[in-house]
Parts: structure tokens; C-alpha cells; sequence
């Protein structure tokens, strides 16, 4: 791919891209949410979205998702099956084009158990409709038989391989968060992005958490995107950092760099005491 803009980015593009947004614009009436927000995910990459609160972090992947449509830009997906455009898909087909997500408010259905709701995803990929699981067809029972295993094997690698049975409603939070991931790579993604996947966990699931989306990048090669105001999580597991403030990128670097960069740390001061200077609490 190439394009002018290309030539913006402060960090030299040696890498391939895989999700390439440009110009992204998005107004609510008056407000303008996402300001020519531009943002590159390379390939295999782990980059992390940081600013403060209504920032136009959750709208960013609101809009890379098709739940947003921002008014001006792209977005262009380089997967499996070539440059794909992004802007105006509806959501269920920019999953099935291979990007999946969690929501800062978990979305589980709390009345089913950890393996249902990994299974409800998984049997998103099949072919096999309702018909055909009707009539017992022998196809049906085979892809019904795989998602259960590939249900299976993805709750064990999220750590959940004992609690496949609890209700979604009655696990922990950190085990929500992580049933949310679970559910979320059974669609097969390429790239996976998580909206505050430890928000109302405690230090030893934050812990296990980084480790976690470590091993998704890793092992699975999925390229990730992550939003999370936790800055030792941040700095422990991002290969770069992109920083919002008022719907505009004001940063974007590795996590060394953007934590030093003046318009970075005046965008924290800036914000609400809860919210620390990237970086600050742990040094
Ligand atoms: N559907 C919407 N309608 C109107 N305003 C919205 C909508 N979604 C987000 N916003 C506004 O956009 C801004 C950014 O919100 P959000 O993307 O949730 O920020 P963040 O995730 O960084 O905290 C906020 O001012 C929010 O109120
Ligand atoms: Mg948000």
C-alpha cells in the first residue's frame, strides 16, 4: 500500500500494515468526536490506544467496527483476502473479514454458560443454519461437534478450562473479561481489539491478563489493538502507543517515547486525578 500520508507517521513504516485508517472524522451534531484521526496497526504488532476519558477511544474502535461511521476517511483492512475497505461494513461483516473485539461493558449473555457463549460465536464461522441442525444433518453435528472442541481449547487457553459450565453472570470479573476474549477468537480473527480488558480487575488478573494478550499475539499471531488505562499493562505489553486527546492523535510512538512526550503528559495532568501520568505510579 502505498499513499502520501503514509509519510506522516513518525515511526518509519518498514513493517506491513494490516488495519490502515486515514482521516477518520466522526461528528454527533455539534461534537466532533474523532478529529482526522489517523492510525496504523502493523502486522503481528501490539499498539496500544491511550488518552483520557472521552478521549474517542471506544468511537475509534466503534468506527475501525462498523457500529460508527465516520463521516470522512478510511479504513482498509490488508487480511487474508487482500485490501478490504472497512468504512460502512456493518459490524457482522467486519468480523467475518477477521477483526473481532471486546466492549468496555462486557456483552455476555449472563443466562448461558462460559462454554455457550464461546460456542454461539465459534458457530458464527459455520455454514450450518438452523435448518440444518433441525434435521440432524450429519454436517451439522460435525460443525457442531468442532465448535464444541474449538469452544473447549480456547477456554483452556484463556486459563478457564475448570469453569465451563458457571454462568456467564456468576464468574468473577476478570473471568467475564476473559470469557469476553474467549468468545471473541472464536471468530477466527486476524486482529483482535480489547476496550479496557482489565477495567474491574485486581492486580493479579491484571497481571495474568498481560500475559494473556502476550500470548494471543504470540502464539496465535493475532495483531492487536488495546485500549486500557492501566499504564504498567500498557508499557508491559505494547510494542507502540498511540495517544487521543479531544478526538485528535496528539502522540504516537513506542511506550518510551510517548510517555516523555510534553503534549502527553500535559493531556494527563490535564485530565481527572484518577487518571496518572502515563507510567508515573510504577517508577
Ligand atoms: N453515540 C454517541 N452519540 C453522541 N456522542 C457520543 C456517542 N458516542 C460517543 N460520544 C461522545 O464522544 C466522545 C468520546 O467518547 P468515547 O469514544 O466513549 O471516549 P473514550 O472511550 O476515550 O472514553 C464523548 O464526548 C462521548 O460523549
Ligand atoms: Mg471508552
Amino acid at each position: 500500500m502505498s499513499t502520501t500520508s503514509m509519510t506522516k507517521e513518525t515511526t518509519p513504516q518498514t513493517t506491513d500494515a494490516v488495519v490502515t485508517a486515514r482521516g477518520l472524522t466522526l461528528r454527533f451534531g455539534g461534537l466532533v468526536c474523532l478529529n482526522d484521526v489517523d492510525l496504523t496497526l502493523n502486522r503481528g504488532e501490539i499498539l496500544a490506544v491511550i488518552g483520557p476519558n472521552g478521549a474517542g477511544k471506544t468511537s475509534l474502535f466503534n468506527s475501525l467496527t462498523g457500529v460508527y461511521v465516520p463521516q470522512e476517511g478510511r479504513i482498509t483492512l490488508s487480511a487474508d483476502g487482500g485490501e478490504q475497505n472497512l468504512l460502512g461494513r456493518k459490524p457482522h461483516v467486519v468480523n467475518r473479514l477477521g477483526v473481532a473485539r471486546t466492549f468496555q461493558n462486557i456483552r455476555l449473555f449472563g443466562a448461558l454458560t462460559a462454554l455457550e457463549n464461546v460456542k454461539i460465536a465459534a458457530e458464527t464461522r459455520q455454514k450450518s443454519g438452523p435448518v440444518g441442525i433441525m434435521l440432524g444433518m450429519p454436517w451439522a453435528r460435525r460443525n457442531e461437534r468442532a465448535s464444541d472442541r474449538r469452544s473447549h481449547e480456547l477456554l483452556d487457553f484463556v486459563g478457564m478450562a475448570d469453569k465451563l459450565n458457571e454462568l456467564a453472570a456468576s464468574l468473577s470479573y476478570g473471568d467475564q473479561r476473559r470469557l469476553e476474549i474467549a468468545r471473541a477468537l472464536a471468530t477466527d480473527p486476524q486482529v483482535l481489539l480489547l476496550d479496557e480488558p482489565a477495567a474491574g480487575t485486581n492486580p493479579t488478573e491484571k497481571l495474568e491478563l498481560a500475559e494473556l494478550i502476550k500470548h494471543i499475539n504470540r502464539e496465535l499471531g493475532i495483531s492487536v489493538l488495546l485500549i486500557e488505562h492501566d499504564m504498567r499493562l500498557v508499557m508491559s505489553v505494547a510494542d507502540r502507543v498511540t495517544v487521543l486527546n479531544f478526538g485528535k492523535v496528539i502522540a504516537s510512538g513506542t511506550p518510551a517515547e510517548v510517555q516523555h512526550n510534553p503534549a502527553v503528559v500535559e493531556a494527563y495532568l490535564g485530565a481527572s486525578d484518577e487518571e496518572a501520568v502515563p507510567g508515573e505510579e510504577d517508577k
